[in-house]
């Protein structure tokens, strides 16, 4: 893949007092590329997408998006920049509707303020209701089926269309750069067949958009992602596609443990 690298890490190193949990770690990201990242327990996944997403300032190392260095500015401001995420345990708020969840992600692209609805109640519902607009796009765009329930409870929907409606609002801002926290935990087989689909047809309808996933599901990881990164004891072990790097023993020995590597050796 020869695209530009829109985001880039170098040297990221992040320290919890006497833990490394990243070490000197190294990726890029090209427009339009699926980089799946896996790596057993505490590898340090998801304290990368926290060093990208600002809720972790890295001890040393360097996050770039299109050049810029984002490291050091504050979480909201990177989503404003371009770079939106799923979390590996489900945010939702529950007593809002599908619709008003996905609204909600649109908040860095709203300008009206508090006093904008007191005081210039018109100007605010106009506003509004564009991003009710863009909400259900999104909403059509992610699933058919989570569209049509838009104005249930979020905390009603099955474990599954949760896990849509997160990617519904992570990409009601606008991203260039979408991460996703293990988007199929909890889920069956069959509705992670279901979501691939769904995040295969994402990315056709949006060819420019960065996806950074990280994976648990073996099937997901075979078939998603352009690349794989293999994250252990939070250094990098290994980067390629997967044909590639399911053939490292390392990997195999840390990812998939020891008697499933001398049983893929057999
Ligand atoms: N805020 C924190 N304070 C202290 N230690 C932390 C913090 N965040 C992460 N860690 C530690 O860093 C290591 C990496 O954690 P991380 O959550 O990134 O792992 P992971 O690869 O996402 O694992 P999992 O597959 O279980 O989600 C772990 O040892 C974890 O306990
Ligand atoms: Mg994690």
């Amino acid at each position: 893949m020869s695209a530009p690298v829109i985001l880039e890490g170098s040297g990221l190193t992040m320290r919890f007092g006497g833990l490394v949990a990243m070490a000197e770690v190294d990726f890029t990201l090209r427009k339009g590329e699926i980089l799946g990242i896996i790596g057993p327990n505490g590898a340090g996944k998801s304290t990368l997408l926290n060093i990208i997403t600002g809720i972790y300032v890295p001890s040393s190392g360097e996050v770039r998006l299109s050049g810029e260095r984002l490291n050091g500015q504050p979480a909201h401001r990177i989503v404003g920049k371009g770079i939106a995420r799923t979390f590996q345990s489900s945010r939702l708020f529950g007593d809002l509707s599908v619709l008003d969840n996905v609204i909600i992600g649109r908040h860095t692209h709203m300008k009206t303020g508090i006093f904008d609805v007191i005081l210039r109640r018109s100007k605010a519902e106009a506003e509004l209701a564009e991003a009710a607009a863009i909400a259900e796009g999104l909403l059509k765009a992610v699933s058919r089926g989570l569209y049509e329930q838009r104005h249930r409870p979020a905390a009603e929907l099955p474990q599954a269309d949760r896990r849509r409606l997160e990617i519904a609002r992570a990409l009601a801002s606008e991203p260039k750069v979408l991460l996703l926290d293990e988007p199929s935990s909890g889920m069956d087989d069959a509705d992670t067949d279901a979501l691939m689909d769904d995040i295969r047809a994402l990315c056709a309808e949006r060819p420019e958009l960065a996806m950074m996933i990280i994976e648990h599901d073996m099937r997901l990881v075979a078939s998603l992602p352009h690349r794989v990164l293999v994250l252990d004891y939070g250094q990098k072990l290994a980067e390629g596609s997967y044909e590639e790097v399911r053939l490292i023993p390392r990997v195999q020995e840390a990812y998939l443990g020891r008697k499933a590597a001398q049983n893929a050796q057999a």
